[in-house]
């Protein structure tokens, strides 16, 4: 009997340990991503005049605006796709290391917002796969955090989160965000 109560005991200890250690494995991982990168990516947005330099077009538009210069209303009803270069500094010169691809959907009359889905492709000697991106990009917010998904090859089951940074801004034809990457699961 009393055997059998100490070995009760044993079992309960070890289970409620078993339990915090996986607790505070999960909160450790929350804190410290397991991989950090930054990335900037330039849009250059079709007007009319730049079809050889753009990377983005407006392809779609409410009734009242058209699809060579974004609508007013802070561009409600806009959606562009794009097809950027990726650079590791702030230079829009510099050797691109992927491309970032997908769509931009402004999404509210009354401030100037969107919602962002794409990817970044690799395919270099340093890396190759894809990492993926969804989220709200409240413009007007000098950082905007935006979910990382997915990924694959060197990214395999990569998600986090991503910070993005206006970096630069001129005239509605260009723009620069900055890519702060963080992940919190790695493979
Ligand atoms: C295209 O880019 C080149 C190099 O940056 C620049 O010299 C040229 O003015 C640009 N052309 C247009 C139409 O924006
Ligand atoms: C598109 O809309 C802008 C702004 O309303 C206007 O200035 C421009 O003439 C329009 N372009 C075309 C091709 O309709
Ligand atoms: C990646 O680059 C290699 C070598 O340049 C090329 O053979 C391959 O088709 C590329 N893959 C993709 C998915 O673009
Ligand atoms: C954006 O900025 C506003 C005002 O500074 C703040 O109230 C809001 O929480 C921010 N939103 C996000 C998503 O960061």
């Amino acid at each position: 009997m009393e055997a059998k109560r100490s070995l009760l005991a044993i079992f309960l200890l070890l289970s409620f340990l078993s339990i915090s250690t996986a607790t505070s494995t999960r909160k450790t991982r929350t804190r410290n991503p397991c991989k950090s990168m930054v990335f900037y990516f330039h849009d250059i947005i079709y007007n009319g005049h730049n079809a050889k330099n753009a990377t983005s077009a407006i392809v779609g538009s409410p009734q009242w605006g058209n699809k060579t210069i974004l609508t007013g209303k802070n561009h409600f009803g806009d959606l562009v796709v794009f097809d950027d270069p990726i650079t590791l500094d702030n230079n829009l010169h510099s050797k691109p290391v992927g491309r970032a691809q997908g769509f931009y959907i402004y999404d509210k009359k009354d401030i100037f917002t969107a919602w962002l889905g794409f990817s970044f492709v690799f395919n270099s000697t340093q890396n190759k796969g894809s990492i993926n991106f969804a989220g709200a990009d409240p413009l007007m917010n000098q950082t905007r955090d935006i979910s990382v998904i997915g990924g694959t090859g060197d990214f395999l089951m990569a998600r986090g989160v991503a910070t993005l940074m206006t970096d630069a801004f001129e005239g509605e034809v260009y723009f620069r965000l900055r890519t702060d990457i963080n992940l919190y699961e790695c493979w």
